[in-house]
């Protein structure tokens, strides 16, 4: 029997995927580079569907239906290049390479772009979920050509989780689209991750609570406007404790979080777009920040202020709520902010409410707050950022003055809240009538001669500074 598609490489992520499509109904073929990860998927999970096991790559390209649909499923970086090309080398035109990892965006328009020349359609598709995810409904974030989707399409949503019925997976765009969507989607899910922990960190040293209350604080806010599955995770581990010493099972973790890239990538590629995403940057150094033994042990004797604890720890929660609501809508804010920039740069028309979509369900930012951005799109898709659509321009009005309050005490108490100091000042920012930008531009000009524009006539000006009395002189000509 000839199987409908194929995966390679099969670590969990791709075990499960393999078998999510064979319990869809779809002949799988399976293989990888050692033979023992075949042999046992097939025999611990044969009974879910039909596997095709391939000891080779040749034996596997061939057990496939054309064109033939191989999903790649092998760590990003050296290793996909070289299965890449492994079996690029055994496909023939009008077959399709799926990098289903966690791929650099520009490696992926580098390997479309030479596996075109060879008349291949390569597809780098982003797909979150992690473990489980990847077996009960990923949210799948496929780019490469509009033929490659057409023949992906059936099975991708069929395997892709599903919100009111619709599939969250959709074509992103062309070659690197999909995992340019992926790595903003994971800058997002840092900056998720980060205020929930300052939120954490807040209620627990500021609003005096423990870890089991601060549960049930998480628990309620996943009732309401927040109801997200980091959220929800969240309450879970607070709620938990430690089998083996019976303390609270955050505090047995050591307190340095780790990186594996796509949250640097994200901020890195912000850089290079100019796109401003300090509430994700201040994330992925947060984390940079955690992991630094070397100077938080040389600083850890300098002094801060006396800690007192909030005389009203339920006010305080509910205002540490909508802090935490209104710097979350800052972070997504700024993070379709990049796939615009991105979208504009790379010419891949991204349709940002379709994006918003498909995260609904099935990825680790996977919230019911997405429905609301992607509904922010629908009725207005033009909009140049997020904070300014109705629903969400209105949750900031209502939260600001929570949101200052919070971390005006954080900083009076001396507890790191860069997640949701960032997104003020990103909100306060983009409100300001006159930035002291004005400044910073005066002062290039009068080190280096860097010109400027002024507020009252066109041009481009630039003063002699050193000269007495100080002359301005045009520059150019005026547009
Ligand atoms: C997902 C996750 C997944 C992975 C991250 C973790 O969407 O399913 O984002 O891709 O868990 O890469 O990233 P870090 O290891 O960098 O925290």
């Amino acid at each position: 029997q000839q199987a409908n598609i194929g995966v390679t490489g099969l670590a969990v992520m791709g075990r499960n995927l393999a078998r999510n499509l064979a319990r869809h109904g779809y002949t799988v073929a399976v293989h990888n580079r050692t033979g023992a990860r075949t042999r046992a998927l097939v025999e611990e999970f044969g009974g879910e569907g039909a596997f095709v096991p391939a000891g080779s790559a040749a034996e596997f390209v061939a057990s496939l239906e054309r064109p033939r649909r191989v999903v790649v499923m092998v760590k990003a970086g050296a290793p996909t290049d070289a299965v890449v090309e492994e079996f690029a080398s055994l496909l023939e035109p009008g077959d399709i390479l799926v990098d289903g990892g966690n791929a650099h965006f520009l490696d992926t328009r580098r390997r479309e772009a030479a596996l075109r020349e060879r008349g291949l359609h390569f597809v780098g598709a982003g797909i979150s979920g992690g473990e489980e995810g990847a077996l009960h409904g990923p949210s799948i974030m496929p780019g490469g050509s509009a033929e490659s989707w057409a023949s992906l399409r059936p099975l991708l949503e069929s395997i892709a989780a599903r919100v009111d019925g619709v599939p969250c997976t959709t074509h992103i765009g062309p070659d690197g689209a999909g995992h340019f969507v992926k790595m903003v989607h994971n800058g997002i899910e840092y900056a998720d991750m980060q205020l929930i922990a300052e939120s954490y960190d807040l209620l627990r040293n500021a609003g005096g609570l423990g870890p089991a209350e601060l549960a049930e604080v998480f628990r309620t806010w996943n009732t309401g406007r927040l109801d997200s599955y980091l959220v929800e995770i969240t309450a879970d581990i607070l709620a938990y404790s430690d089998p083996g010493t019976g303390r609270p099972f955050v505090d047995v973790v050591l307190d340095q979080a780790e990186q594996k890239g796509t949250g640097r990538w994200t901020v890195q590629t912000a850089l290079d777009l100019g796109a401003p995403v300090n509430g994700i940057a201040e994330a992925v150094f947060a984390r940079s920040t955690s992991g630094h033994a070397v100077l938080r042990k040389a600083a850890r004797d300098l002094p801060g202020p006396p800690r007192t604890p909030v005389a009203d720890p339920a006010g305080f929660a509910d205002k540490v709520e909508q802090a935490l609501y209104a710097s979350k809508i800052v972070a997504y804010a700024q993070g379709f902010d990049e796939i615009a920039a991105g979208s504009a740069e790379y010419g891949w028309d991204i349709d940002l409410g379709a994006t918003a979509a498909i995260w609904r369900g099935g990825c680790i930012i996977r919230a019911e707050f997405l429905d609301r951005i992607r509904a922010a799109y629908a009725s207005d898709p033009k909009t140049p950022t997020l904070l300014t659509t109705p629903d969400f321009a209105e949750a900031l009005a209502g939260a600001q003055e929570a949101w200052r309050d919070v971390v005006a005490t954080a900083v009076r108490q001396g507890i790191p809240v860069p997640g949701f100091a960032a997104a003020l000042a990103y909100y306060d920012s983009l409100r300001a009538r006159r930035l002291p930008a004005a400044l910073v531009q005066a002062q290039r000009d009068y080190f280096g001669a860097h010109t400027y524009h002024r507020t009252d006539k066109e041009g481009t000006f630039h003063t002699l500074w050193a000269e007495s009395p100080r002359k301005e002189v045009p520059i150019g000509t005026p547009p």
